[in-house]
């Protein structure tokens, strides 16, 4: 009887002294409640967040390119356009038809699709100059090329805030003088650091592109002279009362490599 008393004693004791050291144990590792940490989580299972998964504009090993984001499949079409070279593509629309959604991308090896004359580039343009066009060539221009290039074309756009250098300035003679065949070859094929568009913008896109940059160029290199004759007199006019006589100012030499800010 005492014999087995003392064995209940015993039991009791080992689990009170088991019992305040898994406390211990407990709140060491867990802490008082309400208490704030820095430390990192204890993770059982690891978060959803940490898993292997691929991430927008970022390199990945896991593709053989090295690029995260994949290419779209050969041969996608974007919603709203027509195979290149398919017997269905655009045949009902004509040509210089800029307002019609579906548009083309580069097929054949004529001026239109290429910019090129033989083995020359070619200049003009092969679609009427239309508002529709310069204001088709605006937005296409705002979507695609602003962002490196500049509202106004003077090569300043965002990513030139975020280091990417030499981004060419539309107002430099060298571009003015750019045929515009070349011009289009440039958004088809890129140029060095300035990526392709010829899978993102159309044909007739493109060309709407070029007609808006060369408005863009006129409109910081207009002269006198390329006013009409009959309207001259009457922008002569209008120049004197917006500018009332003042003092002479030291001649400005830069006004052609330096454009106006328009904004
Ligand atoms: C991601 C930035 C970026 C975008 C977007 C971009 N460009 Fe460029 N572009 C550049 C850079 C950088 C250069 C200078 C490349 C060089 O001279 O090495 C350049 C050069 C050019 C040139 C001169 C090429 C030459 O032959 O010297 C033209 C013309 C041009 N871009 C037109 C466009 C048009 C049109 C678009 C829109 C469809 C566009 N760019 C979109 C960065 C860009």
């Amino acid at each position: 009887m005492v014999k087995r008393s003392l064995c209940f004693t015993r039991m009791i004791k080992n689990f009170l002294i088991g019992f305040i050291l898994l406390t211990i144990v407990a709140i060491a590792l867990l802490g008082f409640q309400g208490q704030r940490s820095q430390e990192t989580a204890i993770e059982f299972f690891g978060d959803m967040k940490r898993q292997d998964k691929v991430k927008f504009q970022k390199p990945s090993s896991f593709f053989a390119d090295g690029r995260a984001a994949r290419p779209p499949v050969d041969g996608t079409i974007p919603m709203g356009y027509d195979i290149p070279g398919h017997p269905m593509q655009n045949s009902e629309v004509p040509k210089d038809d800029i307002s019609s959604p579906l548009g083309e991308f580069s097929a054949g090896t004529d001026y239109l699709n290429t910019g090129k004359m033989g083995d020359q580039w070619g200049t003009g343009l092969p679609l009427p100059v239309t508002t529709e066009l310069l204001q088709r060539g605006q937005k296409e221009f705002t979507i695609d090329c602003a962002v490196c290039h500049g509202a106004t074309g003077q090569g300043n756009g965002i990513t030139s805030k975020y280091g990417l250098l030499g981004i060419a300035n539309y107002h430099q003679d060298k571009y003015r003088q750019m045929a515009d065949g070349q011009i289009f070859n440039t958004i088809t094929h890129g140029y060095n650091t300035m990526m392709a568009y010829g899978d993102k913008v159309t044909v007739k896109d493109r060309w709407a592109i070029i007609a808006y940059i060369r408005a863009l160029q006129k409109s910081q290199d207009a002269r006198l002279a390329d006013v009409p004759e009959d309207q001259r007199a009457a922008l002569e006019k209008e120049g004197k009362q917006e500018n009332p006589p003042q003092p002479a100012q030291p001649p400005q030499t830069q006004t052609q490599t330096q454009p106006k800010q328009t904004r």
